[in-house]
């Protein structure tokens, strides 16, 4: 690959508190949840989603949004962001002093109607009026993209439809779109296939891509020679959505650490502190993290 042309730093957005845990069946305490955020913050990640405001019949998991805002303590310098699906969670994130919303929506119907209960054009209509209270507010919104190369019940996705859908959703009024391989089907051909369409600005667009067939690395690769700098990222690889059937978690960030740090890409994130961090929140879902750079990095650790 000589030649390969790189941003000399990329920010890793870290998803795990949110996208890491909405699908876990094992119930985690709001403490134990509030000291793996912290324990992020010190291993240096300095854009963190904390959790989602939706409904708690839908994701009982993140029930507990308000207590984990409410325990969290500002630091200066660190984004926390949450979801937001309409105007209830919208004022549930004011009433927690949020700074940052994501909305989020689909590229393909049956995705936006099983995740949401909407199709997508209902899903924007849902929106304006958060994008309209955010702006009052003067907090920022990012808009997520799902399904935007591939869908567990409609397939392939055509890039120029999921460019189109990307737009419809920035012209909402998004700061930041975020662009997601939800079950993990994309490669870097298709990844350079969509990217290439989207007009929205490079440096307000971030790469959630799941890692559910080992490509996500190479995907975030392909990107970054792209100029796209802003990924997505879950500690450990935690992660699934539960309306997208066999999703795995998102690429871990330690993957993404190891690889763009060994590359000489600056992530500003501490790898032994991030991986202690993972291991703390595993050991309370009980199993072993996926990230392959988190479980190298804790062997090394424990190297007599
Ligand atoms: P619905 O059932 O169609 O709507 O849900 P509803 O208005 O009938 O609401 C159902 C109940 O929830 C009602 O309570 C509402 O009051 C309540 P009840 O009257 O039955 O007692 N409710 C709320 N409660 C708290 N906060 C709210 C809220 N809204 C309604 N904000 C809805 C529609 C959008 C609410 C629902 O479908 C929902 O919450 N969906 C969220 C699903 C979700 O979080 N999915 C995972 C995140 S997306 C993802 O993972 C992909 C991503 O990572 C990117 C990628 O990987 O591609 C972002
Ligand atoms: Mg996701």
């Amino acid at each position: 690959m000589a030649g390969m042309t790189l941003p000399p730093s990329i920010t890793l957005v870290e998803v795990g508190p949110r996208d890491g845990l909405q699908n876990e069946p094992t119930p985690v305490p709001v403490e134990a949840k509030v000291a793996f955020i912290e324990a992020l913050m010190d291993a240096g990640l300095r854009e963190i989603e904390v959790t989602s405001f939706v409904s708690p019949k839908w994701v009982p998991q993140l029930a507990d949004a308000g207590d984990v805002f409410a325990r969290l303590k500002p630091r200066p310098g660190i984004t926390w962001s949450a979801l937001v699906p309409n105007l209830r969670g919208m004022e549930r994130a004011l009433a927690c002093g949020v700074r940052k919303v994501a909305v989020f929506t689909g590229a393909t119907e049956t995705f936006c109607r099983k995740n949401i209960n909407m199709s997508f054009a209902e899903s924007l209509d849902a929106f304006r009026p958060v994008v309209a209270e955010a702006r009052k507010n003067g907090i920022a919104v990012r808009g997520y993209l799902s399904t935007a190369f591939g869908c567990p019940y409609e397939g392939a996705v055509d890039p120029a439809r999921a460019a189109e859908a990307a737009h419809r959703l920035a012209d909402l009024g998004c700061d930041e779109l975020s662009i997601g391989d939800t079950i993990g089907v994309a490669a870097p051909t298709g990844v350079e296939a969509l990217l290439s369409r989207l007009a929205f600005p490079r440096p307000a667009t971030a790469l959630h891509f799941h890692d559910t067939r080992g490509t996500a690395a190479a995907n975030a690769v392909q990107a970054a020679t792209m100029g796209f700098a802003r990924f997505d990222a879950s500690a450990g690889g935690a992660g699934g959505c539960p309306y997208a059937p066999g999703a795995a978690g998102n690429v871990a960030t330690e993957d993404l650490v190891y690889l763009f740090e060994t590359m000489g890409v600056r992530t500003g994130v501490d790898l032994s502190k991030l991986a202690a961090a993972s291991e703390a929140l595993f050991g309370i879902l009980g199993r072993t993290p996926p990230g392959k750079a988190q479980r190298a990095a804790m062997a090394a650790a424990r190297k007599p």
